[in-house]
């Protein structure tokens, strides 16, 4: 259920009447109505009508089952909110919660510059690597290379789809021209090893994870953005990377000069179970007194029967 949809229903439910549901959300009456639209266009349609008198809104039936789920979830998602300003007064954990990803038109000068950028992957040199095998590296395009690059993004886009518009061309060339700082991040397991090629590529994520968090505890803003150039095995090879490594994404770091969204909130118990010992056996025929064999009467039967 969106957040949107939420609030704009419990505003309904509450004042009664579309003008003062909207006052009370500080957003003008028809942006409400399509809002109101939109939920019922999402919902099955016919959850709320107008009693002629006085403009006041009557929900349905759908719309007052949808209205208890949307209070049940506004009531969830106001303690996650209040859990999650708990986590970020916490100051060991509040760099990593409030971490998110920059789009790349977010981003702006200046860079990481030679100072910076070794700190970021000397934090990614930290993840927990099963055999020190260091699974995976890190391309840096410099200025110089980037135009370069720009062609051979351009390329690939016309492998992909030689009708691509220009629009779409310009995009490509974008994410390679734009980003002040512009990695390519390699997956690259040691295939010989008895350390499983997965475990290997959870410590390259780590990895990948601890350039980002670096980058955002440095102030500046960070994405990872792969798309269906990554997949391109003309445009790997172009940068070096070899059969047995994955491109796996570009990161672009730069100084944040556009706020990203808000993050969704997700709770932590979503993402956690609790195993608390094994289910009891299913009882056996034999032992149900259920046997074949003795008809339950346990005489001379070789199975255990509880009679
Ligand atoms: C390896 C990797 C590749 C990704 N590629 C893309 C991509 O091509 N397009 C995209 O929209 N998001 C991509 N993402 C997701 C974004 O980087 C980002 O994590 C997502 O938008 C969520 O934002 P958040 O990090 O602020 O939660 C990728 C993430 C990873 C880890």
């Amino acid at each position: 259920m969106q957040t949107e949809h939420l609030k704009c229903l419990s505003a309904l439910a509450e004042h009664r009447t579309l003008a003062r549901a909207a006052q009370a959300l500080a957003v003008d009456v028809a942006a409400l109505h399509e809002a109101v639209a939109a939920a019922q266009a999402c919902y099955g349609g016919g959850l709320v009508e107008t009693a002629s008198a006085m403009d006041e809104i009557l929900f349905t039936a759908r719309g007052q089952a949808v209205l208890a789920i949307a209070r049940q979830s506004q009531g969830e998602l106001d303690g996650l909110h209040r859990d999650l300003a708990v986590f970020r007064q916490n100051k060991a954990v509040a760099p990593l919660v409030d971490r998110r990803s920059v789009s790349p038109r977010r981003l702006g000068l200046p860079g990481p510059d030679a100072e910076t950028l070794p700190l970021m992957l000397a934090a990614a040199l930290r993840a927990p690597d099963h055999g020190r095998l260091r699974p995976w590296r890190v391309i840096e395009f410099p200025r110089e290379s980037r135009e370069m690059l720009a062609v051979l993004f351009e390329q690939e886009k016309l492998r992909r789809d030689p009708l691509t518009s220009p629009q779409d061309l310009a995009r490509a060339r974008a994410h390679a021209l734009r980003p002040p700082v512009l990695l390519g991040f390699v997956v690259s397991p040691v295939m010989r090893s008895p350390v499983p090629v997965q475990e290997q590529w959870l410590c390259a994520g780590a990895a990948l994870g601890n350039v980002l968090n670096a980058a955002h505890q440095l102030d500046f803003g960070a994405i990872v953005l792969s798309g269906d150039r990554c997949f391109d095995p003309i445009l790997s090879a172009q940068l070096g990377v070899s059969g047995d490594e994955t491109l796996a994404g570009f990161v672009s770091i730069g100084t944040v000069v556009g706020q990203p969204a808000a993050a969704c909130a997700v709770s932590p118990a979503s993402a956690m179970s609790r195993w608390t010992g094994l289910a009891p056996a299913a009882a056996s025929p034999e032992e149900q007194g259920d046997c074949a064999a003795c008809r339950g009467l346990g005489i001379a039967c070789r199975h255990r029967c509880r009679v």
